[in-house]
């Protein structure tokens, strides 16, 4: 498995030895080049045997080239990747992140879950309206009317395994430097939600058939964009 893990070398990031662990006849294109991803963020998404991966295909490039530098740098932990991503480019993180951007993959079906007519009531409620009280803002503020995410750095929320969701809300609620920057919307925003609401709202997206596409006329508003500005800093920050 590492073996083949290893296999990422492009042209920005010739080293020679992973290189030697390609199939000579093999061509040379971002396709060939992302199998070792593929084979964890993969079409069949591994549901059954594990279902902790996150789907990548589709997401907003920003977001993606964020998350890659995260992995690279040590802001988010998940070691198989930070082996991999070790001295990549920024250049080729960019590239990676626009090709599975563009990339179209069939969703995985909805999650069986089993909740309560009170946890789907408030479920809804936090997602689309959110707690003006506890200066929680509606999921879909951000994420999209459509829950399927905001260019270019929002992510959508449909179509992810349940477990990776509660996962990432534990690393934002317990974190200390979850994924980098600070102010962090997100981290503000799981740390305001019980773990009850937290448990709803993870469960009721994960139940959820997979709605449509990214929305681009979405826009985030101004004060959205104010909650969030760490991250928007951190997505200008081309190569
Ligand atoms: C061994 C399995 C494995 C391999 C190989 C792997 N990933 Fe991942 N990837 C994961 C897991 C697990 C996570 C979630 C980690 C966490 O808990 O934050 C993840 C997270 C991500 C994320 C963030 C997704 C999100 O919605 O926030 C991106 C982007 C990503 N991977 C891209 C890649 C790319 C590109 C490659 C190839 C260079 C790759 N991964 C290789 C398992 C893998
Ligand atoms: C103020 C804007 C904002 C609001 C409101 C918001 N989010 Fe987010 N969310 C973000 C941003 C920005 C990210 C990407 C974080 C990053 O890049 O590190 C994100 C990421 C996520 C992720 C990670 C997805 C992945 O692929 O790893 C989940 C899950 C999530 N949000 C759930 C929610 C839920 C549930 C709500 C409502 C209770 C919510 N968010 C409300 C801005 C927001």
């Amino acid at each position: 498995m590492m073996a083949a893990v290893i296999a990422i070398a492009g042209p920005a990031y010739a080293g020679g030895v992973n290189r030697a662990l390609a199939p000579v006849d093999v061509p040379d294109t971002m396709a060939e080049r992302m199998k070792p991803c593929v084979a964890c963020h993969g079409r069949e998404d591994r549901m059954g045997r594990d279902a902790y991966y996150p789907r990548i295909a589709g997401k907003p490039e920003g977001y993606l080239f964020n998350q890659l530098r995260n992995f690279r740098d040590g802001h988010r932990y998940y070691r198989p990747m930070a082996l991999l991503l070790a001295n990549v480019t920024d250049r080729y993180l960019l590239e990676m992140a626009a090709y599975f951007a563009a990339l179209e993959q069939p969703y995985p079906p909805p999650e069986r879950v089993v909740s309560t007519l009170a946890e789907i009531k408030l479920a809804e409620k936090l997602i689309n309206h959110g707690d003006t009280a506890r200066k929680i803002p509606a999921c879909i503020e951000c994420h999209g009317k459509e829950l399927m995410g905001t260019a270019p750095f929002v992510p959508g929320l449909l179509g992810l395994p349940r477990v990776y969701m509660s996962a990432q809300f534990g690393a934002w609620r317990n974190g200390g430097l979850m994924r980098g920057q600070t102010p962090d919307c997100m981290s503000e925003i799981a740390k305001l939600l019980t773990p009850e609401e937290t448990n709803a709202v993870v469960a009721w997206l994960a139940a959820q058939p997979v709605r449509g596409k990214m929305d681009p006329a979405d826009r985030l508003s101004i004060e959205m964009t104010k909650r969030c500005s760490s991250i928007i800093e951190q997505a200008r920050l081309r190569p």
